[in-house]
This record gives structure tokens, sequence and C-alpha cells, in this order.
């Protein structure tokens, strides 16, 4: 079996078991593609091994039974034990296929913080480069979809929470290139600045289109669904601002 083929098989795995981790998965490597671009990393080392490893950062959730995963309430001791298991298990999965190093890498420590406070208390650059970008899009991914135990945080809130976490959850370069780029809805709710942040996200589709050459990939609709949230979010907050 070729890389490739481990991968789709792995792949798979998780949609089969459960096609929610799969959409997570989609919008994990959506957005850990669209950050890497923005942190200038090469579109072939982006889509040779970011973007499979993001896709198969959960892949040790298929270990882990779905009442543990959609648990509503806290986890018990024993489940959390489990729970916390998950990226071990992965890379243990992607090392008996023998996928690359540096695939197993992003999978191991996707749960890692900056502090050292993550699952496995690696801290800072010890933590590969690539794992802390799924580690930020893993999270901005989570805090932006509906949850079973609450409603999607709108874009000013992720970034408030990202804001807040820089240098203890996430890498403080990390934090400062998404300032820096244009990553974040604008301070002000001028329409014209809002616009030119949506044309970012659609030129990010059009480039995912371009290098998928397929729009039903399953990446170019993953966009096309983040983006649909974030019309509707500020849509929903200038008309929070009108006038009655
Ligand atoms: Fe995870």
């Amino acid at each position: 079996m070729s890389q490739a083929e481990a991968v789709n098989y792995l792949i798979q795995a998780i949609r089969s078991y459960d096609p929610g981790l799969f959409d997570h998965s989609l919008g994990v490597a959506n957005l850990s593609l669209y950050l890497g671009s923005l942190l200038g990393l090469q579109w072939g080392e982006a889509r040779e091994v970011l973007f499979p490893g993001a896709m198969l950062h959960d892949v040790g959730k298929i270990y882990v039974d779905k009442s543990i995963l959609y648990k509503s309430g806290p986890l018990s001791t024993g489940e959390w034990e489990v729970m916390r298991r998950h990226p071990e298990q992965g890379a243990r999965l992607l090392a008996e296929r023998k996928l690359d190093g540096l695939l197993q890498e992003i999978v191991l420590y996707h749960h890692e913080r900056w502090d050292g406070k993550g699952y496995l208390s690696v801290r800072g650059e010890s933590i590969p480069f690539l794992a802390q970008i799924v580690a930020l899009a893993d999270a901005i991914d989570a805090m932006s979809v509906d949850r079973a135990y609450r409603k999607a945080l709108a874009p000013v809130q992720v970034r408030a929470e990202v804001r807040r976490c820089r240098g203890s959850q996430f890498a403080s370069c990390l934090a400062d290139a998404l300032e820096r780029s244009g990553f974040w809805p604008p301070d002000t709710g001028e329409e014209a600045v809002v616009e030119s942040l949506l044309a970012r996200e659609r030129q990010w589709l059009a480039r995912l289109v371009e290098m998928f050459g397929d729009l039903r990939h399953p990446l170019v609709q993953a966009q096309s669904r983040r983006l649909d949230r974030l019309v509707t979010a500020y849509l929903q907050s200038a008309k929070a601002r009108a006038p009655e």
C-alpha cells in the first residue's frame, strides 16, 4: 500500500466511524492549509505533509466510544484517560502503516500547548511547527461551529480567544502572524474592511479550486461552508448594529 493509499484508507476509517469527525477533520485541514499559506509555508510541504497530517490528526478517536466523544457533561476520570490517549493511538496507527514521521508528529502533538500544559507536556519550540499550526486550526475550527453544548462563537469572539491565549495555549509568533495577515475580522465593522476580509476568504476558495482542480473536492466544500458561516455572522452583526 502506498503512502497516499494508506492516508486515504485512514481518512475513510474516520468517515465511516463518524461523519461528524470527518467534517471536523476537513475543517481543520482547510484552516491548517490556509494558516500555512499565510505563514509562507511552501505549497508542496503544505499539500504533502500538513494536509494529510491535519486530516488524520484525530484518527485515534476511532478508538474512543461515541458515548465519550459526544458526552455533553464533564468526563469522568476514566473517560478522560481514554480521551487523552487519542493522539498516541493515532500516531501508532500511522506508524503501523509506515506513514511519514512528520505526519506522525502532527498527530502525536496536536494537543500540545505552548506553555507545556498540553496532553504530553511538550512545550514551546519543542512542539513540531506543523503540529502547532494544526493545534491552532483545531481550536479555531472547534470554536467556529455549533457543538452539542454551545452555539458557534462569532468570528470576533474567536479572535478574542486566540488573542487571550497568545503565548499560553498558542505560539505567540502564530497568533501575531494572524494579526498581521488580515485573517481576523477588523476591529471596526466598516463595510469596506469586512468586504476585503471576505475577499481574502474567497481568494482562498479560488486557490483551493485551482490547486485541486475540482469543485467537488471536500476541501473546496469545507471552505465554502466556512465562507457561508462568515457571511452569515457578518449579516447578523450588521443587523444587530442597524437602527430600528
Ligand atoms: Fe484531538
